[in-house]
């Protein structure tokens, strides 16, 4: 008998079956039991009839607890009611553990705080499953595009010498020489590295924030794809991301359907995530907050070269149906290697992408400065020593051409796909300001 995960059960209909999976569910009325079964692609209401399976095989039914793990045999049926769509008519039964019987999470609400202490049971929930499904597809789809573009995958590593980012979240540790290092707050000074040698490329991997900010969208950990391309231009860097965003959005809504629906989310807002996307310069986002401002809101419209807060940016979002972009930030607000525009070099050739439904910002990116007196001036003015960057001179050193690239935040993503108020779901195991464990 072919084992069948419950997910495929489609294309195994009148047909007998082995599922293996978890009782999630079970309920029994003297001649018949019904027990919901999960095996981490879906779940599955599978019907034991106390006149059709052998006396044992019923009687050890009867003793499963909520996450006992079994095997079971069966003819699948079309039942509409049921999810998933289909129903178990158990021919066979066996049991590969009774579970404990006070298995932590129950179908009663639970505190988030609980359920985060739980997480690694947590996460059998369907709900919860469901999310890391279309993580997974995200993470799949961004890799597809960009494979289908020639982007070549060149990993950066975590343990750095310098810091991307810098600022006062770089997380310092000890080398084996006893030398400084860093976490990797961002993989970008290498692929411009790579870019040079290959192009088209992009790393794709964890990235490190010691953020004191505790908020519903900074993890400390968190996984970031950042492209880069030699020779692309601000204008291309913006189309590539739109790209890339409405590809993501749109497979995830063809193939996690089921899964967008166990969540509850509501997809027509998400059926509208095809390029162009808006693009607004951050002057017009100035004005547009200060038109925007109501005296009972709990933010207050900026000056010319303040940056937004989480706030500013749902403010933002909220005049538009899609993602927009906001291009063209102060110099002061932004990073020391990104290119001035040659048109107003008091702003930079940038723009972040926020996400509609109050999300705000899941991806920044920029052309960088690729005049190498230029680069030698900022690493004056920011004080960074040009010895440890030294090797990133030398990209502009030799060769240089301008180029553009960006960081996308995936558990961002994730938590505006799925429409969770938190980033604390959108990763198997969170990393937040107070949270280490599990
Ligand atoms: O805007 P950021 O800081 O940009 C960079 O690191 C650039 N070096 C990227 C590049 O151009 N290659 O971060 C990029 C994205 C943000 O837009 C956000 O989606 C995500 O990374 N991000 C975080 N996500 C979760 N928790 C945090 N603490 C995050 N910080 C940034
Ligand atoms: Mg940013």
């Amino acid at each position: 008998m072919e084992w069948v995960r419950i997910a495929n059960l489609n294309q195994h209909e009148a047909q007998e079956v082995e599922l293996r999976g978890w009782v999630y569910h079970h309920r029994s009325s003297g001649k018949i039991q019904f027990i919901v079964l999960r095996d981490g692609s879906g779940i599955c209401q599978c019907v034991l009839s106390r006149s059709e399976v052998d006396p044992e095989v019923f009687a050890a039914a009867r003793e499963l607890t909520q996450e006992s793990s079994v095997v079971v045999r069966g003819r699948v049926r079309a039942e509409a009611r049921a999810p998933g769509g289909y129903e178990i008519s158990v021919q066979d039964l066996r049991v590969v553990q009774v579970a404990a019987a006070d298995y932590p999470i129950t179908p009663k609400e639970h505190g988030v705080e609980y359920l985060m202490d739980h997480r690694h049971l947590w996460m059998r929930t369907p709900r919860q499953a469901a999310i890391l499904r279309i993580r997974n597809e995200i993470v799949m789809g961004i890799h597809q595009f960009l494979q289908d573009q020639d982007f070549v995958l060149t990993e950066s590593p975590i343990l750095m010498g310098t810091a991307a980012e810098g600022g006062a979240n770089l997380f310092e540790t000890q080398y084996v020489n006893d030398e400084p290092a860093f976490l990797s707050q961002s993989g970008q000074l290498y692929v411009e590295a790579t870019a040079a040698a290959l192009g088209r490329v992009y790393t794709f991997g964890p990235t490190f924030r010691a953020e004191k900010s505790k908020t519903r969208r900074h993890l400390i950990e968190f996984w970031m794809v950042e492209p880069e391309a030699a020779f692309m231009t601000h204008d291309e860097n913006l189309r590539l991301q739109e790209n890339l965003v409405a590809h993501v959005v749109q497979r995830v809504l063809r193939k996690r359907a089921a899964d967008l629906v166990t969540i509850g989310r509501d997809t027509a807002r998400l059926e509208q995530v095809t390029p162009p996307f808006d693009r607004i310069t951050y002057d017009e986002a100035i004005d547009l907050l200060r038109r925007v401002h109501q005296p009972e809101d709990e933010w207050q419209p900026l000056a010319w070269g303040e940056d937004f807060g989480a706030p500013h940016e749902a403010a933002i979002t909220a005049e538009f149906d899609k993602p927009v972009f906001v291009e063209r930030y102060p110099v002061g607000v932004k990073a020391f290697y990104m290119q001035p525009d040659p048109a107003r070099p008091e702003v930079v050739l940038n723009a972040d992408l926020l996400a509609p439904e109050g999300y705000g910002e899941i991806i920044g990116g920029s052309e960088r400065i690729h005049d190498p007196e230029l680069l030698r001036r900022r690493f004056e003015e920011h004080r960074l020593d040009p010895d440890t960057y030294g090797w990133y001179l030398d990209l502009r050193r030799f060769g240089t051409t301008p180029h553009a690239g960006f960081g996308l935040g995936v558990e961002r993503v994730v938590a505006w796909i799925c429409g969770l108020d938190h980033v604390r779901e959108t990763i198997p195991f969170a990393r937040l300001l107070n949270r280490l464990h599990p």
